[in-house]
């Protein structure tokens, strides 16, 4: 192998996972606290740095012409730090193929816009109905508890999920079962690379430095022993 497919075999493996999707995005400006319990009362699930993920179920729907990505949830992203670079990732089974679409925006953003603030509070409404108190008081627990000398920031969490799949069963074609998902939010350190693939990014960096150096070792002991054997390229051209 050579060094550089050694280097591209350890960029390309930092990047490979099976049945993820991801939005990355950098927090905006601090947000003054809202202040009415508005957000609260939208009983969203939580992420935030102390929470950092979530395995839960959502509806998803094949498209239709109004609406071509399926079926949307909401989850809401608080304790930001401001500037700081995250990604959201969602990993599901590849039994039941799904495709997703994430997006995020900026609490004022969506409450001035009427169709998303609508399809915000139909899902609310959706929700609402199927928690028990056992869950609300889950949500609660989650929630970022804010400290009033951290300046943080709030973003929701838009997530479109239309169905993928053919089947001869009739039933599956007619009523999509819900997702199993994972949701992780994952904090960039420095900017650069996702807290959680720290420990890979060393171990695979660290080969990496092995592999570059053991290989110039090798170069250099093979010629070293027949130099008289191997003519150097450069040496072929005079
Ligand atoms: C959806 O769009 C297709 C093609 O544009 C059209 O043939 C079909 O009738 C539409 N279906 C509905 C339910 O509007
Ligand atoms: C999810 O789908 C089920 C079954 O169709 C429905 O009863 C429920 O209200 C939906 N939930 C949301 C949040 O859309
Ligand atoms: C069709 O799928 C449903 C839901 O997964 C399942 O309960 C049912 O047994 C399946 N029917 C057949 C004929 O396989």
């Amino acid at each position: 192998m050579s060094r550089l497919t050694v280097l591209a075999l350890v960029l390309w493996s930092l990047h490979v996972t099976a049945n993820v999707e991801k939005v990355i995005f950098t927090a905006p400006d601090a947000q003054p606290k809202i202040q009415d319990a508005s957000l609260d009362n939208l009983f969203l699930t939580t992420l935030s740095e102390s929470y950092p993920s979530v395995r839960t179920y959502i509806n998803a729907s094949f498209p239709t012409n109004t609406s071509t990505k399926g079926t949307e949830s909401w989850f809401l992203l608080d304790g930001l730090v401001p500037h700081r670079r995250y990604e959201v990732r969602i990993c599901w089974a590849a039994t039941q193929p799904t495709s997703f679409w994430l997006d995020t925006y900026m609490v004022n953003t969506a409450f001035s816009d009427a169709s998303l603030i609508s399809s915000l509070s139909t899902y609310s409404y959706l929700r609402h109905d199927q928690l028990t108190s056992k869950d609300v008081q889950t949500l609660k627990d989650r929630q970022h508890k804010h400290d009033p000398n951290q300046e943080t920031t709030i973003l929701f969490l838009q997530i479109f999920a239309a169905a993928d799949y053919f089947s001869l069963n009739q039933t599956l074609m007619d009523v999509v079962p819900p997702v199993a998902i994972d949701l992780i939010l994952d904090p960039y350190v420095f900017n650069v690379l996702p807290k959680s693939l720290i420990p890979t990014g060393l171990y695979l960096g660290l080969i990496g430095i092995f592999a570059w150096f053991a290989s110039s070792w090798i170069l250099r002991h093979l010629f070293s022993n027949n130099s008289s054997a191997i003519i150097p390229p450069s040496k072929k051209v005079d």
